[in-house]
């Protein structure tokens, strides 16, 4: 699935012309403005070197999920952000569809941001009409949206099939170097941390990493139906009932391979975090929830990620973001970083993993900017976004 990449574009060929950059600009707003900046961080390189080679860049996003235009979801909010991270002012361009001349008008080094690509119902159907009003605005495309990848939308697929070049961005060639080859042939040991609220989500993740890894720890609430299908009670765990046979299916075809958590932090709820207690995994009360791992199982996963090569991480141990129920994911953060000290590969998968160890970025070797891109690609599914590309 090697890609070819900007790096192979000569830089000479830059000059001048409209780079239309596909990024993922799908940021969390409060109010309207910016509480987490990452992904439009993560696309800095891209745009910064384009720039350097006198391309004039007009960047493409999605914002949300809105049906229509909704002012709400107008990357107009975000404008202002987008301009402070580049360091350089941005023409905003209401509509695709009359944004030609501005692109042409654009300075060498200057940068373009096109309206939310949702705006358009072209956009989710994929449609070449509309696809073909996107390609106008640039002289060969760049995808960096590795968060968007997994969508075949006009902005991430059929426009890279009517504009070429069609490469990857850099950071879309880090993405699919660290979530791709680097989990494919891992150094071993290969120890995966699997959390978050479902197994269901995971399922095809969990079979998908099997045979590659030579362990799976498992934490968060995805493990409470692990529990049930080893018959201990729960009490008022979040639980996924109707997938216990699943989780017995797994527990038997991953053997000595699946680690489950030996004990839980436990409350009455979420909001009498000062009652809490920590209780062996087959003793949840009845009248409590498991909300963590405990101190047990913490060191027994850092045990097991510290002497990794490759350490591959989705899915926080418990409810994080709810102090004080955030310590069994930021122990496994910090096992992590540990692991990398030694020299091993450390992957954190997207969404909430990643904002999880938000601010430890650089001490892992890559935390994905996607999350259900992330988790198609190590189930194995091919990434229309990425598929539309050339090949190296
Ligand atoms: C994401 O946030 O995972 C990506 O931006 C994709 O967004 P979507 O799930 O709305 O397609």
């Amino acid at each position: 699935m090697s890609k070819r990449s900007l790096r192979n574009l000569p830089p000479a060929a830059l000059d001048g012309q409209r780079a239309l950059v596909r990024v993922d600009f799908n940021v969390p707003l409060r109010d309207g403005a910016v509480v987490d900046e990452r992904r439009i961080r993560a696309a800095v390189s891209t745009i910064r070197y384009l720039r350097e080679k006198g391309a004039r860049v007009v960047l493409l996003s999605h914002l949300g999920r809105p049906k229509g235009p909704d002012p709400k979801a107008s990357l107009k909010q975000i404008l202002r952000d987008v301009e402070r991270i580049l360091g350089t002012p941005v023409e905003f361009i209401p509509d695709p569809a009359t944004g030609v001349a501005a692109t042409r008008r654009l300075p060498r080094g200057g940068v373009a941001l096109v309206e939310n690509t949702r705006f358009w119902p072209g956009e989710e159907a994929n449609d070449p009409a509309f696809a073909q009003l996107l390609a106008a605005l640039g002289d060969f495309y760049i995808d960096d949206a590795f968060g968007a990848a997994h969508r075949a939308h006009a902005s991430t697929e059929a426009v890279a099939r009517l504009l070429r070049p069609a490469v990857s961005g850099f950071l879309m060639e880090k993405e699919l170097r660290y979530l791709g080859d680097a989990l494919e042939h891992a150094k071993r040991p290969f120890v995966a941390v699997l959390g978050g609220a479902k197994i269901s989500g995971k399922i095809d993740v969990i079979h998908a990493l099997l045979p590659k890894v030579d362990e799976i720890l498992v934490g968060g609430a995805m493990a409470n139906t692990f529990f049930l299908a080893l018959g201990f009670q729960v009490g008022g765990s979040l639980v996924e009932r109707d997938k216990e046979d699943l989780a017995k299916e797994l527990i038997a075809q991953a053997g000595a391979k699946l680690v489950l958590p030996r004990g839980a932090v436990v409350a009455p709820s979420l909001a009498r975090g000062a009652e809490r207690r920590e209780v062996p995994s087959d003793q949840i009360p009845a009248d409590c929830a498991a909300f963590d791992i405990d101190r047990a199982t913490r060191l027994d996963f850092r045990s097991h990620i510290v002497q990794a090569k490759t350490v591959f991480w989705n899915g926080p141990m418990g409810v994080f973001e709810t102090p004080p129920f955030d310590e069994g994911t930021r122990a496994i953060a910090e096992a992590m970083i540990e692991a990398g000290k030694r020299g091993a590969t450390t992957v954190v998968g997207g969404g909430d993993s990643a904002a999880a160890v938000a601010g430890l970025e650089d001490k892992l070797t890559h935390v994905s900017t996607g999350g259900g891109a992330a988790l198609e690609l190590l189930e194995g599914k091919t990434l229309p976004g990425v598929a539309a590309l050339e090949d190296a």
